[in-house]
């Protein structure tokens, strides 16, 4: 098993990068914030499937966190990740410093557009702006041929997709799908700091989306979606941001009935303080 090489500015990863692309490599990127978990694994196992070279970058965003407690609060496990990308084979670990990053002076945000304005953007004011800013800042330092991010994050997906398209760069974005514990809970960095309670009220979710799923199949009424959905998470969860049926393409809610291979059901809650996001396409495939 080799050591992954440790990259720890945009210009070390750009040099990386540039040795394997002429050797006519393909190279594949799993953007985190570390704190990694199986979840993670799933997304380097992608990324193989896509490339001769799997890098990973670890770099905990400060600029996409609307809440100093929040960032301050998010798990940072670096060495664990680096012995976890070692067993899994991953070629480079892109570990820049905010410094790195954002350097004195450092002056440039990418506004993303209107997907970025619903929901997580409602709640998290500038996320996405972080999000897009880091991830394109993240693409030009490793140049990857793919990129690969987790369908838990949904509106995080469109939004990358989106901002990539417009702004041509030449990464193919793959989405791959939400890594679930046997208990449906969708795996995520943030379930390390719940409580044993909040753990286990938190399974709530899943039983929600999976109630979503199973009243699309029998009418497609959003409100009656919703409220198949609540009836599990209300009692469950502190409190609430959304529980809503999204079209996948554009964020916006549907009025009426809605097209289950077209929609999802998106949730925020929190729980004990940690706040928790997940999803599912109504026609459950996804
Ligand atoms: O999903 C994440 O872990 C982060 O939002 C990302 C994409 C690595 C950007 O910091």
């Amino acid at each position: 098993m080799t050591t992954p090489h440790i990259l720890t500015g945009p210009d070390l990863a750009q040099s990386w990068s540039l040795i394997r692309r002429r050797a006519g490599e393909r190279i594949s990127l799993v953007p985190t914030m570390g704190a990694l978990h199986a979840g993670h694994l799933s997304l380097i196992d992608a990324a193989r499937r896509h490339s001769d070279r799997v890098m990973v970058s670890i770099f905990v965003n400060p600029t996409q966190f609307n809440r100093r407690d929040d960032f301050d609060a998010y798990p940072r496990t670096v060495d664990d990740d680096i012995e976890l990308c070692r067993n899994a084979g991953v070629d480079a670990i892109y570990l820049p410093t905010v410094e790195a990053m954002y350097p004195t002076g450092f002056a440039t945000t990418i506004e993303p557009g209107p997907i970025a304005q619903h929901w997580e953007g409602t709640h998290r004011p500038g996320h996405f702006a972080g999000v897009a800013t880091v991830v394109v800042k993240l693409l030009l330092a490793c140049a990857p041929d793919v990129a690969v991010f987790g369908r838990k994050d949904l509106q995080q997906l469109a939004v990358i997709s989106r901002t990539i398209t417009d702004l041509n760069i030449a990464t193919a974005i793959v989405g791959a799908p939400t890594i679930r514990e046997a208990d449906g809970l969708a795996m995520s960095s943030r379930n390390r700091r719940l409580s044993p309670d909040a753990r286990s009220r938190a399974t709530a979710i899943h039983r929600g989306l999976l109630a979503a799923v199973t009243s699309a199949a029998r009418s497609g009424d959003v409100d009656q979606i919703e409220r198949a959905a609540l009836a599990d998470i209300e009692p469950a969860a502190d409190s609430i941001e959304y529980v809503a049926v999204i079209d996948r393409a554009t964020f916006v809610r549907p009025t009426g009935v809605c097209a289950p291979d077209s929609c999802a059901l998106i949730v925020a809650a929190w729980f004990d303080g940690v706040r928790l996001i997940d999803n599912m396409t109504l026609d459950g495939l996804d």
